[in-house]
């Protein structure tokens, strides 16, 4: 642990939980406590919880959950130096540098130092594009339409072409080595000579920075028609390209409810300057559910701008059913004549764009009319056959009255008999979903990831332990909190009763019940220890619970959380806090608690126990529980 307790409950007290997460998340009150939905996986009702009382978030469907440090670190996807570090900020508190240890200082994340090695090759570019070496990329940028403010606001610089190293002698002179220079891919490396020269040069550089603003790559495009025309950073330990988008970190703060999905640099850029603040690229890649789940943590709505070429149909089309898997609602901007958005912006300006916008088209109707050009409707056959499909696309459709506006335009639009169309549909509603769920939405664009979940991470996901649990959750009475009822055994087919032990199942409840009535923990600890709960990620929980009683009285659950450094484990404790057996709320609390106790104190007898005397004294103190007292 890098920083004293004292100095991260500091940290932790003065970054409230709840506004925190409320920047990113629309959140509603709900009895003491406040959901909204859940930022780590997708949902249509919310079952992600935030409790100001307890200081800690909960997701009720994915199981993830933490304090506020872990919810930076799984939002922003940092580290937990850097979640601190940046949420001290946010607060005005200075960390003392000196808790920091050369030796842990060292061992700082890898991300942390590339980010660094990032920033400085940023600043290099940057000022290079501003002075006399930038003249050429300057006329460049200027030569495009690009005003200074805006080459401010993308941080835009230039990899001048003499010196040709430049960056590399940079580096050098910020001691930068040059192992990492190698791992941060911006050097080429010449293996039979072991040299490095610089990646990019003689060309204008576009920072790609994520949502909490640090460079975590570059594009750098030529100056004139050379190729490869634009060339970017390759993936490191911190440039995901399936996983960030250009531009969203300005784009996330627009007060439109939409996105506007392009594909390159420029369009993003132009539609930017245009007064479009809420457009975004994918990073020279196709688009990802990654990307989705990315995108449907800030809007349900998204218009692609992709180009007008047949490669930016077919992305369109390839695009279209992700996002509505990511319960994103998609419409398709009309270009033509034009052949990107940035084309179109220099043509038209901002109000025919505007325009443009307001009338893109409905994702349903761009799908029927792309899919019409395979069909010769002047061949009967081939005509049938492509009303079928669009009978298909409507069938698929979730609400009859959906169904009806479908038909209606379709109708409208080519010219078909409305009886008719209406009986294609019926036919293909009454011969039930299977048979059409083929050729609908799915069909023939390759889609390949089904109807998994696209989960942020998916080497962390507490789902997969527990299984998504459509955010089975109560208000309690008592505290007006939100809880899970425990996974209980009879629950057949489950992932989590399964996984989860009966015995670890009562542990939790226990920890849980000392931290709620903290009276009993008098009684608890003369029958159980924190060696009782098995040892594991519980007993440490317990130790740090049972030492906080000691000491105050009362359990901080928030802080209890600080004592384990990584994510997952932090998801299991916030689980504990989350979890209840409404018995034990109500007036047969004491029984509902008793029994619990008895449960984890039972469960560590398992047969180790080889002395006499020691079984007759535990045989003892079990009877002696059965009945015992605990002031409730
Ligand atoms: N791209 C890339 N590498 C290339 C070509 C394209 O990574 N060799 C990516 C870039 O992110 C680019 C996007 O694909 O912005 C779209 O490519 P394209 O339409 O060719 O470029 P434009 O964005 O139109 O760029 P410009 O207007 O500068 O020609
Ligand atoms: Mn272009």
């Amino acid at each position: 642990m890098y920083y004293s307790d004292d100095i991260l409950d500091q940290v932790r007290s003065a970054n409230d939980i709840v506004d925190v997460i409320g920047q990113d998340v629309k959140l509603k009150r709900a009895g003491s406590s406040y959901v909204g939905l859940c930022p780590f996986h997708n949902e249509k009702t919310p079952s992600f919880s935030v409790s100001r009382q307890k200081q800690m978030y909960y997701c009720f469907g994915c199981h993830r959950g933490g304090n506020v440090i872990t919810y930076i670190e799984e939002y922003n996807n940092m580290g937990f130096l850097e979640a601190v570090q940046y949420l001290a900020e946010r607060a005005g508190i200075t960390l003392p540098q000196s808790s920091i240890s050369p030796e842990e200082k060292k061992s700082m994340s890898e991300r942390t130092q590339l980010l660094e090695v990032n920033r400085l090759a940023g600043t290099y570019y940057y000022y290079s594009l501003r002075s006399a070496a930038g003249k050429s990329g300057m006329e460049y940028l200027r030569s495009r339409g690009l005003t200074d403010e805006t080459m401010k606001a993308f941080a835009l610089g230039y990899a001048p072409k003499t010196p040709s190293d430049g960056l590399y002698r940079y580096m050098k002179s910020k001691g930068v080595s040059d192992d990492l220079l190698r791992r941060s891919g911006l050097m080429n490396v010449d293996l039979k000579r072991g040299t490095m020269y610089d990646k990019f040069w003689n060309r204008v550089i576009f920072p790609i920075l994520d949502t909490s603003n640090k460079i975590i790559g570059f594009g750098g495009r030529v100056m004139g028609d050379a190729k490869p025309k634009y060339l970017n950073s390759p993936e490191t330990k911190i440039f995901d390209k399936s996983r960030n988008l250009y531009a969203l970190n300005l784009a996330r703060r627009t007060r439109e409810d939409y996105l506007i999905l392009c594909e390159g640099y420029m369009d993003v850029i132009s539609m930017h300057q245009a007064g479009f603040t809420n457009a975004v690229a994918s990073l020279g890649t196709s688009l990802t559910p990654g990307h989705c789940a990315l995108l449907a943590r800030y809007t349900k709505k998204v218009v692609l701008s992709y180009d007008s070429d047949s490669a930016g149909v077919a992305a369109a089309m390839r695009a279209i059913p992700m996002l509505r898997r990511a319960q994103i609602t998609p419409r398709i901007l009309r270009l033509d004549p034009y052949k990107d958005p940035d084309e179109m912006i220099q043509a038209l300006g901002h109000d025919a764009v505007k325009e443009r916008l307001e009338k893109a088209q409905n994702a349903l109707m761009f799908e029927i009319e792309i899919t019409k050009r395979d069909y010769d409707l002047s061949d009967p056959e081939a005509k049938t056959r492509f009303f079928e499909s669009v009978a298909a696309r409507i069938a698929a459709l979730e609400t009859e009255m959906e169904r009806q506006n479908y038909i209606d335009a379709v109708c409208r639009e080519y010219l078909v008999d409305r009886k008719q169309l209406q009986e294609l549909v019926t036919r293909r509603l009454v011969a039930g979903p299977a048979s059409h769920s083929g050729d609908a939405y799915e069909s023939g664009h390759g889609a390949t990831s089904g109807e998994e979940e696209p989960s942020l991470d998916p080497a962390y996901d507490p789902a997969a332990l527990y299984g998504y649990d459509e955010g089975g959750f109560y208000e309690d009475e008592a505290t007006g909190e939100m809880y899970q009822a425990p996974p209980s055994a009879s629950r057949k087919n489950r992932a989590a009763t399964v996984r989860e032990q009966g015995d670890d199942i009562s542990r939790k409840l226990l920890l849980n019940y000392i931290c709620r009535y903290p009276s009993v923990f008098e009684t608890v600890k003369k029958y159980v220890q924190p060696a009782d709960f098995g040892g594991g990620l519980l007993t440490r929980a317990a130790e740090e619970i049972y030492a906080q009683m000691e000491r105050f009285g009362r359990v901080e659950e928030a802080s209890v959380l600080s004592h384990f450094t990584e994510t997952q484990d932090q998801a299991q404790i916030a689980g504990i806090f989350h979890t209840l057996d409404q018995a034990a709320s109500g007036k047969d609390r004491e029984k509902a608690v008793r029994e619990t106790l008895l449960k984890v104190f039972t469960a560590s007898d398992a047969g180790s126990r080889t002395d006499l005397q020691q079984m007759i004294q535990r045989k003892k103190l079990e009877t002696e529980l059965r009945s015992v007292k605990l002031n409730l």
